[in-house]
């Protein structure tokens, strides 16, 4: 049996029907989520990627990192965090003294968005928009609640927009914990509202940037500000 509501995918999509709610369970915990997650049509992504990429980690993580969206990799292996930025990401975790093990590892949105390339059949990644982060922020958002973690760290622009809200940048405040902003109901009970949130830049947009090693230097600080939080 499945735990996943009744909700069946509309074949468009208008800006109210932009939403994961009616695909989340209404009991269970982080494994009866991830089941129902993978039956999720919130958004119009589901339809070209693979599957969904769920986050994966310990139960009652006390650290929660939060990415953009699966990658290529990820969306084969259906793993977060599996792909070149997530080879990044682990090393930087060692290098600021966390051991991966002990870590929440998710993203933002949960199916990979991407256009293809014709020439070469290669699929090249694409920002999920505003929409599509708000429309999959009730995974996010039941995964805050289930984990409860105390700290979490935003790994760029789509991951702060959808918790620190749609205006956020990756700006002066990285690296900096803040409280988490009211997510409404549904999270009420996460963490009695004392979780607070760390932002800093995306893996990938070190393994783009022109001066790598002083972007890297940077995620590896903000990290270990993180496990200095803890
Ligand atoms: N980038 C992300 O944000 N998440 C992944 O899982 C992989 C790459
Ligand atoms: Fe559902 Fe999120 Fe996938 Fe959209 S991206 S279909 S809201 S899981």
């Amino acid at each position: 049996m499945t735990s996943r509501s009744a909700a069946t995918a509309p074949e468009t999509y208008d800006d109210e029907r932009y939403d994961a709610t009616p695909f989340l369970p209404r009991r269970g915990g982080l494994p009866a989520y991830r089941r129902a997650a993978a039956d999720c049509q919130g958004c119009p992504l589901h339809r070209k990627a693979s599957g969904t990429v769920f986050g994966r980690g310990p139960a009652h993580a006390r650290l929660m990192l939060v990415g953009e969206q699966p990658g290529d990799r990820e969306d084969l292996e259906g793993k977060a965090f599996v792909g070149p930025a997530g080879k990044l990401l682990s090393r930087a975790l060692r290098d600021a003294g966390i051991d991966e093990e002990d870590v929440y590892l998710t993203n933002a949105v949960k199916h990979f968005k991407f256009t293809e390339e014709e020439t070469r059949k290669r699929r090249i990644h694409k920002a999920p928009s505003l929409r599509e982060t708000l429309a999959c922020r009730p995974w996010l958002v039941a995964e805050l609640r289930l984990v409860s973690p105390e700290l979490i760290v935003t790994l760029g622009a789509t991951a702060g927009r959808s918790l620190l809200g749609p205006s956020f940048r990756v700006g002066a405040d990285r690296g900096v914990p803040q409280p988490l902003p009211d997510l409404g109901e549904e999270a009420a009970d996460a963490a009695g509202g004392e979780i607070r949130v760390i932002p800093t830049v995306h893996p990938s947009a070190v393994l783009r940037s022109q001066d790598r090693e002083e972007m890297y230097a940077g995620l590896v600080a903000d990290l270990r500000a993180a496990a200095e939080a803890l």
